[in-house]
């Protein structure tokens, strides 16, 4: 998404952002939700995000919940007590994109982050009240570390307890030549074989060694993103039979579960 040449990441100046509030305030549109666009507003500094936060209570009384994506490593500058000051200024939930629980993985598509680092985050969000919303991609690891990806991955999720969680397909909108070139590195002294995108089949698979080895004791889990073939919804661990069924009949059944076309899915 940020790899546009012509898309620079930079945060917007305080005035604007009042600007944009206000227009909004002013159309009358029935505003109780938002979400800070677009990159990752978390990498500012607290004082900033307060006084955004101050200024969509000021003109928009009405929102119930301001949401963010949010890196685990902008939130070592920030302690509990700012967080939980944030929580009650309105700051909600935030949507980590944890992609995987596997080091290996996180580190050849240059995340910049580790199971570690993760958990300190996802804990520290708990602390300070907020609700967190993970993200984990189907084949993000190819076929050679499908097994370790779902399992770390699931691993994770046990540790932190999310809020919610969601797994979407990863996707090539741009190709995968970058990607493959990633894959080709080095990590822990050995390289792997060349990567590719997982077929259905092979996906499914992950998605159920991920589900059957999540303990998760009051999750919202969706798999509904517009890239996801098989549509799963439910709350984890109630659910998680029905949903280890639903991936199985995928399996084992192809067409009698009905599953997005090519043409359906999107990033
Ligand atoms: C717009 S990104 C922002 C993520 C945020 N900066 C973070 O790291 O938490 C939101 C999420 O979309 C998902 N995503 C990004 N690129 C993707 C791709 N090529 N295929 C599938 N999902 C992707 C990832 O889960 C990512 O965390």
């Amino acid at each position: 998404m940020y790899t546009d040449e012509n898309k620079k990441f930079r945060p917007k100046k305080i005035a604007d952002i009042e600007k944009e509030i206000v227009t909004i305030a002013q159309s009358g549109l029935p505003t109780g939700r938002v979400f800070l666009a677009d990159g990752d507003a978390m990498m500012l500094p607290f004082k900033r995000l307060k006084e955004i936060l101050e200024l969509i209570q000021l003109h928009l009384p009405q929102v119930t919940r301001v949401s963010s994506y949010c890196l685990p490593r902008n939130l070592t500058n920030k302690t509990v007590e700012q967080l939980a000051e944030l929580q009650v200024l309105g700051l909600k939930l935030v949507y980590v994109g944890c992609e995987s629980g596997d080091d290996e993985v996180l580190a050849l598509i240059n995340k910049g982050e580790t199971y570690q680092s993760s958990v300190v985050a996802l804990n520290k969000i708990k602390q300070a009240g907020m609700k967190s919303s993970v993200m984990i991609l189907n084949g993000l690891g190819g076929p050679e570390l499908s097994k370790q990806h779902a399992l770390n991955s699931a691993k994770l999720m046990n540790e932190t307890q999310p809020n919610f969680l969601s797994t979407l397909v990863v996707s090539f909108p741009m190709g995968e030549q970058r990607f493959a070139e990633q894959f080709a590195k080095e990590f822990d002294g050995r390289t792997r074989q060349p990567f590719r995108q997982l077929e259905q089949h092979e996906l499914f698979t992950e998605m159920e060694v991920l589900l059957s080895n999540l303990e998760l004791t009051k999750t919202v889990f969706r798999s509904d993103h517009a890239s996801n073939y098989l549509v799963l919804k439910g709350t984890l661990g109630k659910d998680k039979q029905i949903l280890l069924s639903q991936v199985q009949m995928a399996l084992q059944q192809p067409g009698v579960i009905p599953l997005r076309q090519e043409w359906q899915r999107g990033l």
